[in-house]
């Protein structure tokens, strides 16, 4: 099985190979309350189901603190029932000190994925800090995870199958590099 980078100035390509596990994974979006959790608890599920879980670690975080402590959005948790999750998480807001902890940080969308950069002042993450929607295949989703806060439930269903198809293309870049 591959192991995977801890380190934070690695070539694009072998990220997700070598050194020492665990992998913790950050996802990001603004209010840690719709985009990230389902990312954190759906890549949980696919690691648990690939049986990686003590070696793949995930976590969320907002680039706000609007939410800090709030339980994952009750559409999203809903729309996650329906596809067969129970979504857990208390959102906080992401730290500087997540960019050194973590080894892939993935931006659900280009306006968190540019706070992260100003975050890293010293540009010393950058290779790690990514857009999560380069993990999809085909041609079904956009580049960005859309925002559903402001719009209706079907955009929590979307955010659910993106994420989903997202997750699979991680694990795949994992096990392409064992
Ligand atoms: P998220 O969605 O970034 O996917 O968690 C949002 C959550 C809250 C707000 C906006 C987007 N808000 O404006 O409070």
């Amino acid at each position: 099985m591959a192991r995977l980078a801890n380190k934070t100035t690695v070539s694009k390509r072998v990220i997700m190979t070598s050194s020492t596990p665990p992998f913790r994974i950050l996802f990001v979006c603004l209010g840690n309350i719709c985009r990230s959790p389902a990312g954190e608890n759906i890549m949980n599920a696919v690691v648990r189901k690939a049986g990686l879980a003590d070696i793949i670690l995930c976590d969320s975080a907002g680039t706000m603190d609007w939410h800090t402590g709030k339980l994952p959005d009750a559409r999203m948790r809903q729309a996650a029932k329906e596809h067969g999750y129970d979504f857990k998480g208390a959102a906080r807001q992401v730290l500087t000190t997540d960019l050194e902890e973590f080894d892939l940080i993935l931006a659900m969308d280009r306006s968190n994925l540019a706070d992260l950069r100003l975050l890293d002042t010293e540009e010393a993450y950058d290779e790690k800090i990514r857009l999560f929607g380069r993990y999809c295949s085909g041609n079904k989703f956009p580049e960005e995870v859309p925002d559903p806060y402001y719009g209706g439930e079907e955009g929590f269903h979307m955010v659910i199958q993106m994420v989903e198809n997202g997750c699979e293309g991680i694990l795949a870049e994992y096990q392409n590099n064992d």
